[in-house]
């Protein structure tokens, strides 16, 4: 960020959920009742690929989704219930009842952000705007509800590129956050003129380049799979970069037999799924350097389990509640999103292109 340097809030990651675990009999127990909890409330399941398995099982089993956030948010619009029961993290929570004000909208853990979002203030943000005025503001979907009404576009990893192509092409310049690995990504694809928000993923920051090079050649026929909110010197090292849609289906595509995965450990569940003869590596986030706090496990998409989520059916408790001044503008550049991935056909669930 080329402007006075900020003195963002430290961001406090949390540990990682312990959830008292089940038998296998618990867990049948358990589904069942949320399913008919489900049905009767006329709810459904919207889950990202790093909630727990059973989570995304759920949800497949009781015909919700299991996706990246651009699908989440365009799957909310196309679903008939009335209840949006979203496992995932805050901003998808919140993306949900941006687009369908009309519907309930749940969440196991209201707690559950990220830190892209907490690293991004409105206050902050709004101010960086103002200073750059001449700019088209561009924000990643984890962001609050108040930050996406400051901006002209949203995107998530699965539409990042043609959106910041096609505003290039416009000679448009652009003023990115919060994830600055994401925005130096697309800057180096499309060549844009970008202003970046020092924002990272503290998830994916964490896969280390030289411990991830010693692996490769461990496993030298290894695709390298890379998220692109990881540094820079990773994505360097991949053979295929993209959204959490894009790795699944980059498994399920090349014929490689092994693919070393730098992104949530949550993704194995559908990338085993798809390809179950396929042999997964984490990629690393030890080694020179690491001072690994999540190791690849996001602590707030932790936060949605069985149990919490049969808790939040019961309570009717933890509903999203956005105030309208602030939904009203927020959903002009989500639904802009939304209506450029429906024109170039992205985001339907096999589509993922980051
Ligand atoms: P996707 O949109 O690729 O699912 O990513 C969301 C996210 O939070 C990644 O950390
Ligand atoms: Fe946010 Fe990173 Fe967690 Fe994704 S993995 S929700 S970007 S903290």
């Amino acid at each position: 960020m080329n402007s006075q340097p900020l003195n963002l809030t430290k961001i406090v990651v949390p540990e990682h959920p312990q959830w008292p675990s089940l038998s296998d009999q618990e867990k049948q127990a358990i589904k069942a009742r949320i399913s008919r909890k489900l049905e009767q409330q006329n709810a459904v399941l919207v889950a990202h690929y790093y909630t727990d398995a059973e989570l995304q099982a759920l949800a497949e089993e009781t015909g919700g989704c299991v996706a990246d956030s651009l699908e989440m948010a365009r799957f909310g619009t196309v679903h008939s219930a009335d209840t949006l029961v979203v496992c995932g993290v805050r901003f998808m929570g919140e993306t949900s009842k941006i687009l369908n004000p009309e519907k309930r909208v749940i969440m196991p853990d209201l707690g559950a952000t990220c830190s892209l979002d907490e690293g991004c203030p409105a206050d902050q943000f709004t101010a960086f705007c103002d200073a750059h005025s001449d700019h088209t503001v561009v924000v990643y979907a984890n962001t609050s509800a108040e930050v996406k009404a400051r901006s002209d576009w949203v995107v998530t990893s699965g539409i990042a590129l043609p959106i910041v192509k096609h505003l290039a092409e416009q000679g448009k310049k652009i003023l990115w956050g919060p994830d600055r690995h994401l925005g130096s990504y697309v800057q180096r694809v499309t060549g844009a003129e970008m202003l970046m928000w020092p924002g990272s993923c503290v998830v994916h920051e964490e896969f280390k380049a030289v411990a991830l090079e010693r692996i490769r050649r461990l496993h030298p026929d290894a695709a390298v799979l890379v998220h692109p909110e990881s540094p820079e010197n990773v994505i360097q090292q991949a053979d295929v970069i993209g959204s959490t849609t894009a790795l699944i289906k980059a498994v399920s595509e090349l014929e490689n037999k092994e693919f070393i995965v730098a992104t949530d450990g949550g993704i194995f569940y559908k990338m085993q799924q798809m390809a179950p003869d396929k042999v997964l590596i984490e990629a690393p986030t030890a080694g020179e350097g690491a001072t690994c706090v999540s190791c690849a496990h996001c602590p707030w998409m932790g936060m949605n389990s069985l149990q919490n989520l049969e808790q939040v059916l019961d309570s009717g408790g933890n509903e999203i509640h956005i105030d309208e001044a602030i939904r009203a503008r927020a959903v002009i550049p989500i639904k802009r999103m939304l209506d450029f991935a429906a024109q170039q056909g992205i985001g339907m669930q096999d589509k993922g292109n980051a």
